[in-house]
């Protein structure tokens, strides 16, 4: 059956960043850069991978760096016309969304993810969208998002990305129960944010990509604060759950959180060794300090 095409991609930039301080005093954890690019680059890369055509930020206080990130820096795009540093600037424009695609709107107190989501609803209107944490970001062949977007199109409804954890840890997740066999992943029966030890329905932890149906911006509305003292997406999704389908895309590839100072450090690594201009550097200098380790 034809779904309605994902155009639009909701990115909430407006958590304090708190695990990442001091860095994130001054500049949001988004910002931060992975190899030579801003963590929220990989997410958009991601996105515009999966064919998302409108890329919606949710910022707040102090994330005005973002919004310059994805405008022109004309001082600095003049200096490099005058230079002749033409792989510079092809670099820099190649990056720029066009113009029209990206949106940003603002929350103004962090209240949490599901108030976040929410801000967004007018510029997402009536249409079924995708969430990308931005500060979870993934290295595979497929992107995450184009995958989930091959199951919408077979069920429809709502997606997750979720992800394998040590089944001793499904307690510290969102996780799903196990339904039937679609594509490359399955339908969910259930949503549990995380179980007490030893009662997970699975071991398949949901790790920070959504497709969501328009209906949960009427459920976010009226929700009550949740965990945290904050308005919960989770807490959205399971009262959406009880009027739609989800679905889960069971993703094969690494996911770094970048909002954590160690999963920062192995993006770095990561991604720098994927790289054929600075492996070679590297990866000697690696090997010796893994080998001083033992
Ligand atoms: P996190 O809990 O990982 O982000 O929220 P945080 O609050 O920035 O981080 P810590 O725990 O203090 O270090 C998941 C995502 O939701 C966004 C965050 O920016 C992050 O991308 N978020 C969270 C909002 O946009 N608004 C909020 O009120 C809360």
């Amino acid at each position: 059956m034809a779904q309605t095409k994902i155009r639009k991609a909701v990115f909430p930039v407006a958590g304090l960043g708190t695990r990442f301080l001091p860095a994130t005093k001054a500049v949001p954890k988004e910002m931060l850069t992975v190899v030579d690019k801003p963590v929220i680059q990989y997410v958009v890369d991601e996105a515009a991978e999966a064919g998302i055509e409108h890329f919606v930020f949710v910022t707040g206080r102090g994330k005005g760096v973002i919004e310059d990130y994805f405008d022109i820096q004309f001082e600095l795009e003049q200096m490099l016309r005058e230079r002749n540093k033409n792989a510079e600037l092809s670099l820099l424009a190649d990056l720029l969304p066009t113009a029209g695609t990206a949106s940003f709107t603002r929350q103004q107190v962090p209240l949490g993810l599901g108030h976040a989501i929410w801000c967004a609803r007018d510029i997402v209107g009536n249409e079924p969208f995708a969430v990308l944490l931005p500060d979870m970001i993934m290295s595979s062949e497929k992107s995450c998002l184009k995958g989930m977007i091959e199951i919408y199109e077979e069920t429809g409804g709502n997606v997750l990305a979720v992800e394998e954890c040590d089944p001793e840890m499904a307690h510290k997740y969102g996780i799903v129960g196990v339904g039937d066999k679609v594509g490359e992943g399955f339908k969910v029966t259930e949503m549990v944010e995380k179980p007490a030890k030893g009662t997970a329905p699975s071991n398949f932890y949901i790790n920070g990509r959504y497709i969501l149906q328009p209906e949960i911006f009427g459920i976010l509305e009226t929700q009550e604060r949740g965990a945290g003292n904050e308005i919960q997406l989770t807490d959205g999704m399971l009262a959406l759950a009880k009027q739609q389908e989800f679905a889960a895309y069971h993703f094969k590839g690494e996911t770094f959180d970048c909002g954590a100072k160690d999963g920062f450090i192995l993006a770095n690594l990561a991604f720098a060794l994927q790289r054929g201009d600075i492996r070679p550097a590297i990866e000697g200098p690696l090997r010796e300090m893994v080998a001083k380790l033992s």
